[in-house]
């Protein structure tokens, strides 16, 4: 039994992770968060908020799950937004054509489909699913969002949102608005996103169905430094750039501000961004030695990003698994969503103190352009008014609408420069995006977490998630079922959960076998009651990674758990 099969098992038999629609069979690349898993998924979620959202500043929103197609035609995702995928014609499995030649090429994702059937046919690949070779058929794009019908009929089409980027990147104006209009800002949002991937077989690594943690920072195009730069500047974090992974350079450990100084990282926002990356990752579980920050190579990397880094975590089944992204968008997602709404999407960049701006003011003939460019008229005029001094000379003028060009003769057209005062200088904000997958960091977090040790010859499992995480925080057992320590047992629970934490109680089986399972889900502290508690009104509180115990007394027992909860440790002092 490899890991990852030992971890799903421990998560479904103990109420983290569960197969979905198991009643009717499931399907693969769906899972539910049974009461534990919904928990720690809670908890992990609100830690991220902790730091995007009340550190940072940037407000949380919630836009719906399905979009209308105008949204996805604009981002690029209907038509972009694919996988190459072949079927078996043996056994009509399909497969993502690029899974199957991992590992005889580099980037297999960037290649052409022609060239990945090429290398499929040339390699003999197997068919994984029936043993085939040869009977793959020719590789096409297949469209990785779920579409959908909205309203009765065919009325209007609308897309599941396959990541919750463009609900922010359309709310901009009201943003931008709400911000004050003043750049730079930044907005998350915490949701489902869905992707119809060809053929999942990763457990929760690829699901069709997942939750995405998605902050937009809108900055100027011209400003990418961070003001909080210094306080990130010596932290050191493990880099993988693009140059290092030709021939396999292996990672540097670097501090930020080498990082940015070397021109690694593109600039400081990205840098900055990197860190608190690292320190969410950290702070929910992520073993700091399995997590490495990877560069997209030139030819992976989206046409729109300048630079985009991938936080990888190694894991025993799949190797180093993409668990966030994060990427400078520049003014990509604006400027298409500016161009198919015919909004204006840009921000004025506030001079210290306003220019006084010579500007052409053009008065058409409305008289005569109305009549001769009839349904285009208005078109016409909103080009004429904004072409510069110089295209505005010479008799005939030339104007773009729909694509074609318009002579129209000078004498039609009057215009005159006056002098106007200007605030600023209008800009289309860049983008800064990281973007986190939760269902792989809730894994990441429970394989890093994960052990198996020996103690007094006994076998444990036992998860060393952080207290802050942990589903169950404090475990309450009377050290034996008798009634005489049930009742002060179940009264330190009621005093516990007044106090905000999450409790269970247990008194069936013996102690240890208490304290085992305990230790397999996670719960830092076991809180025991015993024949001392009666006469002295004391308890023990048991660390579950160090096995030690340390007595308190009751009054002060809230106190200390909230402590170490907080701390994410056990304090014995
Ligand atoms: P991959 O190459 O593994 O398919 P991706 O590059 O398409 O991932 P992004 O589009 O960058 O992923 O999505 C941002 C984040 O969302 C990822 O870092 C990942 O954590 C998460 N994510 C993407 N696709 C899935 C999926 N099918 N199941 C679970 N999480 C996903
Ligand atoms: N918003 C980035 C992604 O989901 O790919």
């Amino acid at each position: 039994m490899d890991t990852y099969e030992k971890i799903i098992g421990l998560a479904k038999r103990r109420g983290f992770l569960w197969n979905s629609f198991e009643l009717y069979g499931g399907t693969a690349g769906f899972y539910d968060y049974g009461p534990l898993g919904a928990m720690l998924k809670r908890r992990i979620e609100d830690i991220w908020r902790d730091i995007y959202v009340i550190e940072e500043g940037f407000y949380e929103i919630e836009t719906p799950t399905i979009g209308i197609e105008p949204i996805f035609v604009a981002s690029g995702h209907t038509r972009g937004f694919s996988d190459p995928m072949t079927v078996c014609s043996e056994c009509d499995h399909a497969f993502r054509a690029d899974h199957l030649i991992e590992g005889i090429v580099e980037t297999p994702d960037a290649l052409p489909a022609s060239e990945i059937k090429r290398l499929i046919d040339e390699n003999r690949i197997k068919c994984p699913n029936c043993g085939g070779v040869g009977t793959f058929g020719e590789v096409s794009s297949f469209n990785l969002m779920f579409r959908t019908a909205i309203g009765p009929g065919a009325e209007r089409v609308g897309y599941l949102r396959p990541e919750t980027a463009q609900g922010m990147f359309i709310n901009f104006e009201n943003l931008f608005r709400f911000y004050r209009e003043k750049l730079p800002f930044g907005v998350t949002q915490i949701g489902k996103a869905y992707r119809n991937e060809i053929s999942p077989r990763q457990g929760v690594i690829r699901l069709r169905e997942f939750t995405q943690a998605e902050a937009e920072i809108f900055i100027s195009p011209h400003d990418k430094t961070h003001p909080n730069f210094s306080s990130v500047a010596d932290t050191l974090l493990r880099y993988y750039p693009a140059s290092h992974q030709e021939n396999d350079g292996g990672t540097i450990e670097l501090a930020t501000r080498d990082a940015v100084g070397q021109g690694i990282v593109a600039h400081e926002f990205l840098a900055y961004h990197l860190v608190l990356t690292h320190l969410f990752l950290v702070r929910v579980g992520v073993d700091p030695a399995r997590l490495r920050f990877r560069q997209h190579q030139p030819d992976e990397m989206a046409h729109y990003a300048v630079d985009c880094w991938d936080a990888e975590v190694l894991t025993d089944r799949f190797g180093w698994v993409e668990i966030v992204g994060i990427a400078d968008r520049t003014d990509y997602d604006l400027s298409a969503h500016a161009a198919h709404s015919g909004r204006d999407l840009s921000a004025i960049l506030e001079y210290e103190t306003p220019k006084q701006v010579e500007r052409i003011i053009v008065t058409p003939d409305m008289s005569v352009i109305g009549p001769r460019y009839k349904e285009k008229a208005g078109k016409v005029l909103n080009a004429l008014k904004n072409l510069t001094e110089e295209e505005l000379n010479g008799d005939l003028i030339n104007v773009s609408v729909d694509g074609a060009t318009i002579a129209i003769p000078r004498d039609m057209i009057k215009y005159e420069a006056v002098t106007e005062e200007v605030r600023g200088e209008k800009v289309i904000p860049h983008v800064i995006e990281p973007s986190f997958g939760i269902d792989r960091i809730i894994y990441a977090v429970i394989e890093h977490s994960f052990a198996e040790e020996v103690v007094d010859e006994e076998p444990r499992n036992v998860l060393r998630l952080p207290a802050e995480v942990a589903p169950v925080q404090v475990a309450v057992l009377p050290l034996l079922t008798r009634e005489e320590l049930i009742e002060p047992a179940r009264e330190i629970v009621r005093t516990l959960r007044r106090a905000g934490v999450f409790v269970t109680y247990d008194d069936s089986g013996t102690i240890g076998r208490r304290y085992r399972r305990n230790d397999e889900i996670g719960t830092p502290f076991s809180v025991t009651i015993d024949y001392d508690t009666l006469e002295e009104d004391t308890v023990t509180i048991r660390d579950r990674d160090s096995m030690a115990q340390i007595r308190v007394p009751i009054r002060e027992l809230s106190e200390r758990i909230y402590e170490m909860i907080r701390n994410s440790g056990f304090c014995d002092g």
